[in-house]
C-alpha cells in the first residue's frame, strides 16, 4: 500500500512530470492552456483590458490589443513583448465602425480566425442624473458600451464559428445590478450588457460559441480614479456592496482566462462578479 502511494506521489510530483497548464500563467509557456489560440481584446492598452490581455498571453494565447490611441497601443505591445509574450496591436475606437472593420480585416489576414473576443472598452462621459443626460451622452455610452460588442462580434462571427471552441467575454459592472447615483446612463449600459450576454449566449450556442460576462466591482484604474480616491465614496461603496478592498486589474484576469479555457466548455450565459464580496447583488 505504502509503495503504491509512494509510486502515485512520485508520478504526480516528480520533477519530470510536465507542469500543470495552469502553472503556465506565471510565465511564458507555449504549452499553456490557451496555446495557439488567438484572442482579440478591445480597450486593452491599460487597466482591466490590459491585465486580461497579459494573462491570456501568459497562458499561451496570441493576443491582439487595441484602443483609441496609437501610442498606447505601441506601449502595450512593447510591454507584452518585453515579457516574451506574443502580441500585436491596432488602433480601434470601439464605437467607430470603420475602426472595427479594420481590426477584423487585420486579424482575418494575420491569423485566419479568432478564438476569443473580450470586449473591455467602456466609457462614461457623464457624472450626473439619467434625465440630465443629453442625447449625445446617451449615444456615446450606448454606442461604445452596448452596441460595439454586438457589432464587432457580428463582423467576427465568420472567423470565430469555424474555430470550434470560441468564447466571448463582455465586461459589465456591479453598477449594472445596483446603480451608483450620478452614473445614470452608464449604470443602464452595464445592465444592458448583462442581458446582451444572455441573449447572445442563447443565439450562439448552436454555433459552439460561448458568451459570458465579467462583472467587476471597484477596480483601481484610471477609469475609476475619481471613485477610488474618494474615501466617502469608498465607504458608501462598502456599505452598498459589502466591498472588502479595492480590486486590482489582475483580480479580473484569471476568470477570463478560465472562461476561455476548455475547463469552461459547459459554461455560457453567465454574468460573473469579481467584486471582493457582494452579498447584495
Ligand atoms: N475600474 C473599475 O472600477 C471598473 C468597474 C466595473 C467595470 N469596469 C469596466 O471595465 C472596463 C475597463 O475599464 P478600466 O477601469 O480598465 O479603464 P482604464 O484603465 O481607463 O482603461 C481603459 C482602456 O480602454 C481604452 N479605451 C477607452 N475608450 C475606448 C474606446 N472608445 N474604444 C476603444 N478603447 C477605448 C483606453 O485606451 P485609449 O485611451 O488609448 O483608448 C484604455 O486602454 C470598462 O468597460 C469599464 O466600464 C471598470
Amino acid at each position: 500500500m505504502l509503495r503504491t502511494l509512494a509510486f502515485v506521489h512520485g508520478v504526480l510530483f516528480s520533477p519530470r512530470t510536465p507542469p500543470s497548464v495552469r502553472m503556465s500563467s506565471t510565465g511564458v509557456d507555449k504549452k499553456g492552456v490557451l496555446a495557439d489560440k488567438v484572442a482579440l481584446i478591445t480597450g486593452s492598452t491599460q487597466g482591466i483590458g490590459f491585465a486580461i490581455a497579459q494573462r491570456l498571453a501568459r497562458d499561451g494565447a496570441h493576443v491582439v490589443v487595441s484602443s483609441r490611441k496609437q501610442e498606447n497601443v505601441d506601449q502595450a505591445v512593447a510591454l507584452l513583448k518585453e515579457e516574451g509574450l506574443i502580441a500585436k496591436g491596432m488602433v480601434c475606437h470601439a464605437g467607430k465602425a470603420e475602426d472595427r472593420d479594420k481590426l477584423v480585416t487585420m486579424v482575418a489576414d494575420q491569423y485566419g480566425g479568432v478564438d476569443f473576443l473580450i470586449c473591455a472598452a467602456g466609457v462614461n462621459p457623464l457624472v450626473g442624473s439619467t434625465l440630465g443626460a443629453s442625447e449625445q451622452v446617451w449615444d456615446k455610452i450606448l454606442d461604445v458600451n452596448v452596441k460595439s460588442p454586438a457589432l464587432l462580434l457580428a463582423k467576427l462571427l465568420p472567423y470565430m464559428e469555424k474555430r470550434g471552441s470560441s468564447s466571448v467575454v463582455l465586461v459589465s459592472s456591479v453598477t449594472g445590478y445596483v446603480p451608483v447615483p450620478k452614473l445614470g446612463p452608464y449604470n443602464i449600459s452595464k445592465t444592458a450588457l448583462l442581458g446582451l450576454t444572455k441573449t447572445l449566449a442563447v443565439e450562439l450556442a448552436p454555433k459552439g460559441i460561448r458568451v459570458n460576462c465579467l462583472v467587476p466591482g471597484l477596480i483601481k484604474t484610471d477609469f475609476s480614479h475619481i471613485l477610488h480616491e474618494d474615501e466617502a465614496f469608498k465607504k458608501d461603496f462598502k456599505n452598498l456592496y459589502g466591498m472588502q478592498r479595492t480590486g486590482q486589474p489582475e483580480d479580473c484576469a484569471g476568470i477570463v482566462s478560465f472562461l476561455c479555457s476548455p475547463d469552461a466548455s459547459y459554461i455560457t450565459g453567465e454574468n460573473i462578479i469579481v467584486a471582493g464580496f457582494s452579498p447584495k447583488l
